[in-house]
């Protein structure tokens, strides 16, 4: 396609073509990437209207491995403070000619209306609740490197499922692959609708890692809970956070993630997050860059045949 909006359109193909040539990036540095070539002159324009460090820093970092143009809006800075539209900021940003546009917005559905008003290619760097592609891509490669296969494996999501966009596109895309997934959380943070979406709900931690192959811890997203129930941290901790004693119910050689930012002591014990032996966690931002440089040289030859 055109854009890389959400996991929701892609076929298990797509997915496929996307994890083998972020393989091929894996490691690479501007130096000794094998295909330097494939952003330049094209300009790409990274626009966060929310904050980020790990998914800015990689689009950044990917777009100048490849050789793109590549230029941050600093959104904070901008004519948004002045009352101007995201449409009106979007078209002016249009008439610069980039190429590839990079989005994060804290509003649900802005990058796909965004993308009708565009003519370039845009991707989506996370959209309110609803999608956040490229982290399931780079957290699906990660898995696979891991694991040797990204099908038929148990895979408990956990936390507050409710407010997260990442949970959404790993949802999605976990489940186009055939695996069985898993959501682990509090009631009051897993969503009404999550029965109909091909996956299991439990509210107990013990039961819900059991026999599982990779555990994905998620933040309590509290900047998107507005006047809703703010769980105790203490009481979260005690009850969600995974440690030692939670995590031996999974399987002995389970994988532990989460695509930060993470709050320590929160959903996550320290001592876990940083055991090299179990968390993948600095892998997953490494195959970050790795799996942006793959949709964006993706979209750019699909730009160039397009135009050719
Ligand atoms: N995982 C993720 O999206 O992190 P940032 O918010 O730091 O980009």
């Amino acid at each position: 396609g055109k854009h890389l909006l959400g996991i929701e359109p892609l076929h298990p193909v797509e997915i496929i073509t996307i994890l083998d040539l972020a393989d091929e990036y894996v490691g690479l540095n501007r130096a000794s990437v094998k295909h330097a070539d494939a952003l330049t002159g094209l300009t790409q324009i990274n626009m966060f209207f929310e904050n980020s460090t790990r998914t800015q820093a990689s689009f950044e970092l990917a777009g100048m491995r490849l050789g793109a143009d590549v230029m941050n809006m600093q959104m904070q800075a901008s004519s948004i403070k002045k009352g101007e539209t995201l449409i009106d900021t979007a078209l002016t940003l249009n008439a610069m000619h980039p190429d590839l546009l990079v989005v994060r917005h804290p509003h649900s559905g802005a990058v796909d209306l965004l993308a009708q008003k565009v003519n370039c290619a845009v991707l989506n760097a996370g959209d309110g609740r609803h999608e956040h592609p490229t982290q399931a891509l780079l957290d699906a490669l990660t898995i696979r490197r891991s694991k040797g296969r990204l099908h038929r494996l148990n895979i408990a999501i956990c936390g507050d499922i409710a407010h997260s966009r990442v949970a959404r596109s790993n949802i999605l895309l976990l489940g186009k692959m055939e695996n069985r997934v898993r959501l682990v959380g509090p009631p009051t943070l897993i969503p009404s609708g999550a029965a109909d979406w091909g996956v299991e709900v439990y509210d107990d931690m013990a039961k819900g890692l059991e026999g599982c192959d990779v555990v994905m811890m998620l933040r309590l997203q509290k900047e998107r809970m507005d006047g809703g129930f703010i769980p105790s941290e203490r009481e979260y901790y005690h009850r969600y956070g995974l440690d030692a004693g939670k995590l031996a119910h999974a399987k002995e050689d389970a994988i532990v993630m989460h695509p930060g930012p993470m709050n320590r002591g929160v959903e996550i014990d320290g001592t876990i997050a940083d055991d090299i032996n179990r968390s993948v966690i600095q892998e997953q931002v490494e195959m970050g860059v790795a799996v942006r440089m793959a949709a964006m040289d993706l979209l750019a030859r699909n730009l160039r045949a397009e135009a050719a």
